[in-house]
């Protein structure tokens, strides 16, 4: 069988040597924010990827929302994702920042000293979230951001996109997927706002589309992807609200007009009929992911239904996830207590197949 998921893929400018995609995975290793050498040993191990999606990297202090999450707003912050892209790309991958804004997702606690979440409208998000101080706190009710907050806000996501370029890293991702800050603003549960940004599907696109353009101008169309996760209810947005597929699909529609770098759907939200329609829309590159195995993307990619496939929990466990794939050597479980604590423990010491037999040999 001919496996398409090992075939190269031209992502603009970026020559990729295979169609797998590490997904953007949340770890919280980054004390203080500041990207260090654990995660790049980290990412280093998992450049068999054609292509790799940091985890959600706030684009300013407010974007903070959870503990120990990475930041790409200072000139230390951009050096250490430079040397992070530095290191996968001597193995033959490249690197794209994933940008996340968590909006209102967050508390006080999480962001540094005196800093308040701001979101589309002051709604607190259903729920608790993790804080290393105080342990579980309910979201705490975000500030409304003002018409200055959204320039600010956008302007954010355009400075960090540059700092990223500027010290070799491949692209970035706008996370407009999962209910995040530019996710917050495409739902109505989130997003309550009666001026120009809310209140109608073109009013809710307006915002994403405005940091799209923006960061496109900066960096240029190749570089810009989006993540989207249409009728995704995480993280207390509304799933399947009035006009929900035909906001999404008008979205694919201005994207398409833009001809951003690539379109990645997030777990599982796009799949069958719908899938279909993006793909009419969209002829760019689309990454697919959410529940992959090697047989379903050898399927959507036979269909050419899609160009890239994600993986995001099999790359947590196996940092070798592209050769087990071209095997079908077996796939190792992930150990969930350690997906969000700090250190090297289920993070860097998975071992690659060769290390595992190696160590029942012993
Ligand atoms: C531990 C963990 C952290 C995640 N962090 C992010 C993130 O930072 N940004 C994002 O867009 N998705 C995030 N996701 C979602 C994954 O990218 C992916 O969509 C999901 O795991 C489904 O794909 P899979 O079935 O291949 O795991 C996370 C998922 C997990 C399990």
């Amino acid at each position: 069988m001919t496996q398409r998921l090992f075939t190269p893929f031209a992502l603009g400018q970026t020559p990729l040597k295979n169609r797998i995609v590490m997904a953007p995975l949340t770890r919280s290793r980054a004390i203080g924010n500041q990207p260090n050498d654990l995660m790049r040993e980290y990412y280093t191990q998992r450049a068999g990827a054609g292509l790799v999606i940091t985890e959600g990297t706030a684009t300013a202090a407010d974007g903070l929302g959870y503990a120990r999450i990475p930041g790409l707003f200072t000139d230390e912050q951009a050096r250490g994702w430079g040397d992070v892209a530095r290191s996968v790309q001597a193995q033959g991958s490249h690197l794209f920042i994933q940008l996340m804004h968590t909006g209102r997702i967050g508390h006080p606690a999480n962001l540094p000293q005196g800093g308040e979440l701001i979101a589309p409208s002051a709604i607190a998000a259903a729920g608790e979230i993790w804080t290393d101080t105080a342990g579980m706190q309910p979201h705490a009710v975000p500030k409304a951001a003002t018409a200055d907050d959204l320039v600010r806000l956008r302007n954010d996501h355009v400075r960090a996109a540059g700092l990223a370029v500027a010290n070799g890293v491949d692209g970035v991702e706008l996370h407009a997927a999962n209910g995040y800050l530019l996710g917050q603003f495409l739902n109505p549960r989130s997003n309550q706002r009666t001026d120009g940004y809310g209140g109608s599907a073109a009013n809710r696109l307006r915002f994403v589309l405005e940091v799209v353009d923006a960061t496109i101008a900066a960096i240029g169309k190749a570089r810009v992807g989006i993540r989207l996760s249409p009728f995704n209810p995480f993280n207390d947005l509304e799933s399947g609200f009035e006009g929900e597929r035909e906001q999404f699909l008008a979205l694919v529609g201005e994207l398409a007009k833009r001809d951003i770098g690539y379109i990645h759907l997030a777990g599982g939200s796009v799949a069958g009929e719908l899938l279909g329609q993006t793909r009419a829309i969209f002829p760019g590159t689309i990454i697919i992911n959410g529940g992959y195995d090697a047989a379903r993307a050898e399927a959507d990619l036979a269909a050419g239904l899609v160009d890239l496939v994600s993986f995001g929990r099999p790359f947590i466990s196996n940092p070798d996830l592209p050769e087990r794939l071209r095997t079908g050597a077996p796939i190792a479980d992930l150990d969930p207590a350690t997906l969000y604590t700090p250190g090297a423990a289920g993070y860097t010491d998975y071992p690659r197949l060769d290390e595992a037999e190696a160590l029942l040999a012993d």
